[in-house]
């Protein structure tokens, strides 16, 4: 799909924030993803055009990271850690029971192009492992069944609450605040939690500290 002029317009601006604009490529990509649904071809040549890069460079970064895709997503991306932590508390088998339920493998969409299903690495989220991700805001401690809930909730239409961030809304909105994070929606939530200073308490009670920065390294 032709990129339109109103997103275009975006993408300058994006590329406007920095004090090299090719350091923007990040953003402007998520920013052709919330549009696209995906990262077109079209979409790669706007950022490249207003980059004053070539088209091989912006491919060359979203082929790189996983979250850049080049297929249509779909309403919801569904993650599921399967790293150390999240498959050993039983990540593989929170994977292994959506896979069944929607019908769909490792990075691939449902059939009727709703959800995506991805294997994700670890999202620095273990405190809470075994972690799923919605459209990339963390549904912590499932399990099968609650990650299934999750699905059917979803297809319901109904409201459903990350457990530290906003209520889930959907893959391009998530895109477009990864885009303009600038979006108010940072502190919508809870926030740490007491699982996750364990190890700080721990270390205080054991009169733990890291050891001090040499002087003049403090940065
Ligand atoms: S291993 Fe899953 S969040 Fe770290």
């Amino acid at each position: 799909m032709a990129i339109s002029e109103a997103t275009r317009g975006e993408l300058a601006e994006l590329a406007a924030r920095y004090p090299r604009p090719r350091s923007a490529v990040l953003p402007m990509l998520h920013l052709v993803q919330s549009v696209e649904g995906e990262v077109t071809t079209d979409g790669i040549h706007a950022c490249a055009e207003i980059l004053g890069i070539t088209p091989a460079e912006v491919t060359a970064v979203s082929t790189f990271y996983t979250m850049y895709k080049r297929k249509p997503v779909g309403t919801h991306h569904i993650g599921v850690c399967i790293n150390t932590m999240c498959g050993l508390l039983g990540g593989d088998a929170v994977y292994a029971a959506l896979q069944e339920r929607l019908g769909a493998g490792h990075d691939q969409p449902t059939a009727d192009g709703m959800f995506w299903l991805e294997r994700i690495e670890c999202q620095a989220a273990c405190t809470h492992a075994p972690v799923m991700t919605v459209d990339w805001e963390f549904m912590d401690d499932v399990t099968p069944a609650s990650a299934i809930d999750v699905i059917d909730r979803l297809e319901r239409g109904e409201v459903v609450q990350s457990t530290r961030g906003p209520a889930i809304r959907s893959f391009a909105a998530t895109e477009r605040s990864l885009a303009f994070p600038d979006d108010g929606l940072a502190d919508e939530g809870s926030s740490v939690d007491d699982k996750m200073l364990a190890g700080l308490r721990v270390a205080r009670e054991r009169g733990q500290a890291a050891p001090a920065i040499p002087s003049g390294q403090e940065g």
